[in-house]
């Protein structure tokens, strides 16, 4: 068998096929293994005349691999990846490299990076994003690990992602696994959009009183403005989705019952671990589990409907307009708390990473991309060494300016008793970070009285303790 091919995917759902599709499309030969004889068959049957094969045997697929053969998984995170690996181990040689481009937890891409060193083998542990459609036509990547081995796949990768303005939307972007974490912030501030735009929607539906029509031209014209985003753009496009199997709208059909695979979650743990504040994203990972105890809500409601009062209309353009300001100054939030944390993981980890570099990746392809991407990557430019966004001039006039429309807008959800856990998240961590002096000296104070638990003074250096009472 001749070993000619140049790029290796293990497994071919929807992402998988995809990713190779697109690698094929860019003058590439590849191979993809999967046990399922459908998804193998459905593969050959793109093949029309491409340097593309699927196979259902890992000693075909292996010996198919020019050396150092270059290996991709797009398999489901966890075991399924270790056990894959384990399955190409024995008939790998030195040199070659294993990716994996799933959301794993980076600390199983650590485990798993240092022992197939042990063994000679490279491993990559690489974020991808943009779902099914970025896999086919470019997505952001997000590569980490040793920089030798990205750059035996550098070229393809490049070729491969978006681009913006010529330049691709992948870049090595730290030791270890630095990509995967990369990755798994990216989602967290994906959960926080997500939530902060479901809160808008809510917002205009129910104080606003706009109809699905006028919600969708409000996200329509957002999109033209400083919020121009993927997120903002696809929530315009759900607005105008007739339901096809009833009368109305679809987005009136589904259940409020939001699911996750957990990335918003670790981007949560791993932030109190590090202690940076994710407020944002916290929100948005409690509202996805309040949103799940659909029985309890159904049950609580008549109980206690009557306690909000009916407030009067608001002029719908005026409100919509103050809604977008807001959304504009919960994103910059939202960002700023996500970036912080990959400040912060980059020196516990000793990532090396470069945040211009992440900025730049995140402009195209990925779920997260926006217009502010692009003031982010200046802000970094100017700053490489900024520990948070709200510290740069370039946001300071916007966030000082729209910081208004939140009061406002949160001030009337308030009183029509509108949940707005993630923007109001926004605006609390904006209150406190930006706070000389918070209450939490009385903290300090209650610790050592119930605990002896000492505390510093502002007016000398040194621990005190006090025999309280
Ligand atoms: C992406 C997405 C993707 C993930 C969704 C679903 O960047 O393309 O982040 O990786 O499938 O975010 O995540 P949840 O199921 O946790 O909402």
């Amino acid at each position: 068998m001749e070993a000619s091919y140049d790029f290796g995917m293990v497994g071919l759902g929807v992402m998988g096929r995809n990713f190779l599709l697109n690698i094929v499309d860019n003058g590439y030969a590849a191979i993809g293994l999967d046990l399922d004889k459908e998804k193998v068959d459905a593969l050959n049957a793109e093949a029309d005349g491409r340097v593309l094969e699927g196979t259902t045997d890992t000693d075909t697929f292996i010996q198919s691999l020019s050396v150092p053969r270059k290996i991709m998984l797009l398999v489901p995170a966890g075991r399924a990846v270790d056990s894959v690996i384990e399955s190409l181990l024995p008939k790998l040689d030195e040199g070659d490299l294993i990716i994996d481009g799933g959301n794993s937890f980076f600390k199983d891409t650590n485990r798993r990076f240092e022992s197939l060193k042990e063994k000679g083998i490279r491993f990559m542990g690489m974020g991808v994003s943009g779902g099914a459609e970025g896999a086919r036509r470019g997505p952001s990547i997000m590569p980490g690990g040793v920089k030798e081995a990205y750059e035996v796949v550098g070229s393809i990768l490049e070729a491969v992602s978006a681009k913006v303005d010529g330049e691709p939307c992948v870049a090595h972007l730290g030791n270890g696994a630095a990509g995967h974490y990369v990755k798994m912030v990216h989602n967290g501030i994906e959960y926080g959009l997500m939530q902060l735009i479901a809160e808008a929607y809510d917002l205009l539906k129910n104080v606003g009183k706009l109809d699905n029509k006028a919600i969708h031209e409000a996200f329509n014209s957002w999109n033209q403005g400083a919020l121009q985003s993927y997120l903002i753009e696809i929530t315009a496009d759900i607005f105008t989705q007739k339901d096809d199997q009833g009368n109305g709208d679809l987005v009136d059909k589904i259940l409020d019952k939001a699911k996750q695979k957990g990335t918003g979650k670790w981007t949560s743990q791993n932030a109190m671990d590090l202690g940076i504040p994710v407020p944002t994203i916290d929100a948005a990972v409690t509202m996805r589990g309040l949103s799940s105890l659909k029985k309890e809500r159904v049950s609580l409601q008549p109980h206690y409907t009557r306690a909000i009062e009916e407030k009067p209309a608001v002029d719908a353009q005026e409100y919509t307009s103050q809604v977008g300001e807001a959304l504009h100054f919960a994103f910059i939030i939202t960002y700023a708390q996500g970036m912080h944390l990959l400040a912060e993981a980059s020196e516990e980890y000793q990532f090396g990473l470069d945040l211009e570099a992440v900025s730049r990746i995140w402009r195209g392809g990925c779920i997260i991309r926006a217009r502010l991407l692009e003031q982010m990557r200046q802000a970094y430019s100017q700053e490489p060494d900024l520990r948070n966004l709200l510290m740069s001039s370039v946001f300071q006039q916007t966030v000082l300016h729209s910081q208004h429309a939140v009061r406002t807008v949160i001030n009337a959800a308030t009183q029509s008793g509108v949940p707005t856990l993630a923007l109001s998240s926004t605006l609390n961590y904006f209150d406190a970070y930006r706070n000389a002096r918070l209450p939490l000296n009385l903290v300090q104070a209650q610790r050592d009285y119930f605990g002896s638990h000492t505390y510093e003074r502002v007016d000398k250096d040194g621990i005190f303790h006090t025999e309280w009472k």
